[in-house]
């Protein structure tokens, strides 16, 4: 048996221990959310928080998470608000979507280390999700108007910090 936190919540899994997070999240605990894309650690589309850092859960034994706090993003919002998902919404970010959760996780951890990047600070954290319909140049600007709006609201990440805690209400 295998014990983590997920999104604020203890949960326990019988899994072999070299089952990838990934499927345990899809399969075992039923969050589709975080997608599967190359399976191989080379495109994002699986990447989720554990302990605040970003991971590729398709390459993350599901031993890396025992005792630890996985944040997906499910757990970013009750409503869908958090926001760096408000500013995705507001940039129109999404084409297809398929890669826009792993965009949002690293983009969610990015901020929380660094809330006001560069271009260049973006472009390097980023650098490991791979989007197909080309959406960087929206995505650059939607993690600049997230970062704006913490700086106006001076609490608007604090979603955020909550999420990566695992403190969001559900
Ligand atoms: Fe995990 Fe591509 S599915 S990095
Ligand atoms: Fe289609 Fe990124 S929005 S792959």
């Amino acid at each position: 048996m295998i014990s983590f936190t997920l999104n604020g919540q203890p949960r326990d899994v019988d899994v072999a221990d070299d089952t990838p997070l990934l499927w345990v999240l899809r399969d075992e605990l039923k969050l589709a959310g975080t997608k599967f894309g190359c399976g191989i650690g080379q495109c994002g589309a699986c990447t989720v928080l554990l302990d605040g850092v970003p991971v590729r859960s398709c390459s993350t034994p599901v031993t890396a998470a025992a005792d630890g706090k996985v944040t997906t993003i499910e757990g970013l919002s009750s409503a869908g608000d958090h926001p760096v998902q408000r500013a995705w919404v507001e940039e129109q970010v999404p084409q297809c979507g398929y890669c826009q959760s792993g965009q949002i996780m690293s983009a969610v951890a990015l901020l929380a280390a660094n809330p006001r990047p560069t271009d260049a600070d973006i472009d390097r954290a980023m650098s490991g999700n791979v989007c197909r319909c080309g959406a960087y140049s929206a995505i650059r600007r939607a993690i600049h108007r997230a970062a704006d709006a913490e700086a106006q609201s001076g609490d608007a990440m604090a979603g955020t910090a909550d999420a990566i805690a695992g403190e969001v209400d559900r």
